[in-house]
């Protein structure tokens, strides 16, 4: 199959090269190694010329695999998009085509991560090599930002989007690259969600956490128990309507997610943070939490589940697999953190307990690292956040530890005193704060085997739509995104800052807000 695909690509380039006149394009020098790709690639080697995409040029790819198919359509959805040019996938008629990009699965030794990639440029033909679609869909991302916002019109008779020529090789250093987003604190819409997820796309993250459900609200529709949405969901901090997802459209948001080579997380947190619930099932209500009232403030630690109940636990089955079922990916995120008032040895209970059920329900469990502290499975998965004595008794425990401390990785704390949005309680986190550490040695001792990624966690309680929530995010996760694919060897905050100020065209065209640092020269139009 493997070998049929690339025989296509050579009769296809043959046809490109053999069929049509074609005229001399005098580029000038180009140098892919300069182009401001981030994450910065594994391996970049410049040949100085390019390939001009034009309306000449056409997209195939593999017939090995649908999905690579898939690809191609999104690669040319995005040309589109940027550049007005139609490209078509797998279909061009042959008199036009003069120049191809070929999306070739390829069973390369090379191609070690399913995330890996290898981009070769040259004058007539693009080649984008990957063992799977997810590794096709990486270097897709490469291919759009090497594409200039504007065309030169003045190589030819047509306009001419210039793309530097050369070599990429390319792998990620984690298998999980994620940010979290809490749209418990307050709602945000499919919309809303959908925008984020194409930002991530763009920086090749693979995993979007979703916290479904806190104190203030409850966001995800549950059929057994449809006091959650009635009750829980209609509150959020500072007293706003809330919100819920319907389970149709959870679906949609999964699907959208995946068309993107994303897996989305869901997080139902317990046993604290979750008077929400409580309160629209008050047998949920643990006797040494606080009696369940709506909530908008921000106040943390006051609600628990009552750790000890049968009547809990058949509900946290339903709930667990009601979501286990609409969720493909592999985890199911438990929550665990600020249980303040749940005594230590119901807590204990609770965490074994709903890991049990997590199993059942055939996902794998996550929790915040707190949970570190109850006899998990070394197959759960526990999330730095606070604690490196919890992250180092899980990576004893023979359990991944995903790397968000929120004094380095909480993209909800202020930039600086000046912030308009945001919270401090970890700490300011200027841009370059939150570039220049090493997720690898951030905890002493921490064998990096143990390590599975990390994730850049966005809570919500002061902010409400997506400007407000794209001034935090934006442009500190672009950095997160780097620090989860790149060598840290290759990572320097001046050659970096440089490559962020020439994100501004991206950014602008997805209408991005973002907080202009005074750190980086912006490169403004
Ligand atoms: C957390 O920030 N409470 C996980």
């Amino acid at each position: 199959m493997i070998k049929k695909s690339i025989l296509l690509f050579v009769a296809v380039i043959c046809m490109a090269a053999c069929q049509t006149k074609k005229e001399e394009i005098n580029f000038p020098k180009t140098d892919l190694a300069s182009a401001p790709l981030i994450p910065k690639p594994i391996k970049t080697i410049p040949t100085g010329s390019a390939f001009g995409l034009d309306i000449g040029t056409a997209i195939y790819t593999s017939t090995t695999s649908p999905e690579f198919e898939k690809v191609g359509q999104f690669l040319s959805e995005s040309i589109k998009s940027k550049t007005g040019l139609d490209i078509a996938v797998n279909t061009s008629s042959e008199d036009k085509l003069e120049r191809l990009i070929y999306i070739n699965q390829s069973d390369s030794v090379d191609l070690e991560s399913p995330e890996a990639y290898q981009l070769y440029i040259k004058k007539d033909s693009i080649l984008l090599n990957a063992k799977t679609a997810t590794g096709a869909f990486r270097g897709v991302q490469t291919l759009r930002q090497l594409i200039p916002e504007k065309s030169n019109d003045t190589l030819a008779d047509r306009p001419i989007w210039v793309i530097p020529s050369g070599k990429i090789i390319d792998a990620p250093k984690y298998g999980y690259r994620s940010s979290m987003l809490d749209v418990a604190r307050h709602f945000f819409t499919v919309d809303e969600v959908k925008k984020y997820i194409d930002a991530l796309a763009y920086y090749k993250f693979n995993t979007l956490h979703l916290h479904l459900s806190d104190d203030q609200g409850w966001r995800i529709e549950i059929k057994s128990w449809p006091k959650l949405t009635e009750v829980g969901g209609a509150s959020e901090v500072g007293g706003g309507q809330g919100g819920f997802y319907t389970q149709e459209e959870y679906k949609d948001l999964v699907a959208y997610a995946a068309e993107r080579h994303i897996t989305i997380v869901p997080e139902i947190d317990m046993p604290g943070h979750t008077n929400s619930a409580s309160l629209s099932y008050p047998f949920l209500h643990y006797a040494g939490a606080e009696t369940p009232r709506v909530r908008t403030d921000m106040k943390v630690g006051y609600s628990s589940f009552d750790a000890k109940k049968d009547t809990v636990y058949s509900f946290l089955d339903d709930v667990i697999g009601e979501i286990a079922s609409i969720t493909p990916g592999p985890y199911f995120h438990i929550g665990g953190d600020e249980s303040h008032v749940t005594k230590k040895n119901d807590y204990i209970l609770f965490v074994e307990k709903v890991g049990k059920l997590v199993q059942k329900h055939n996902k794998r469990m996550i929790g915040w690292d707190e949970i570190a502290q109850a006899d998990i499975d070394p197959n759960s998965v526990v999330q730095l956040w606070n604690s490196a004595e919890n992250a180092l008794k899980a990576a004893e425990n023979g359990s991944k530890i995903i790397i968000s401390p929120a004094k380095k990785a909480y993209l909800d704390m202020k930039y600086d005193s000046i912030s308009e949005y945001g919270l401090n309680w970890a700490g300011y986190i200027p841009v370059d704060v939150g570039y220049q550490w090493n997720p690898e040695t951030y905890v002493d001792g921490l064998p990096k085997e143990n390590i599975l990624g990390i994730e850049a966690p966005l809570w919500s309680e002061t902010i409400s739509n997506s400007t407000e929530l794209e001034y935090l995010a934006f442009p500190r996760l672009i950095g997160y995104a780097e620090l989860g694919w790149s060598p840290s060897e290759h990572l320097d905050w001046d050659d970096y800052k440089n490559r962020l100020a020439a994100q501004v065209p991206n950014l602008e065209s997805m209408q991005i807000n973002y907080y202009p640092t005074k750190l980086v020269d912006w490169k403004k139009e």
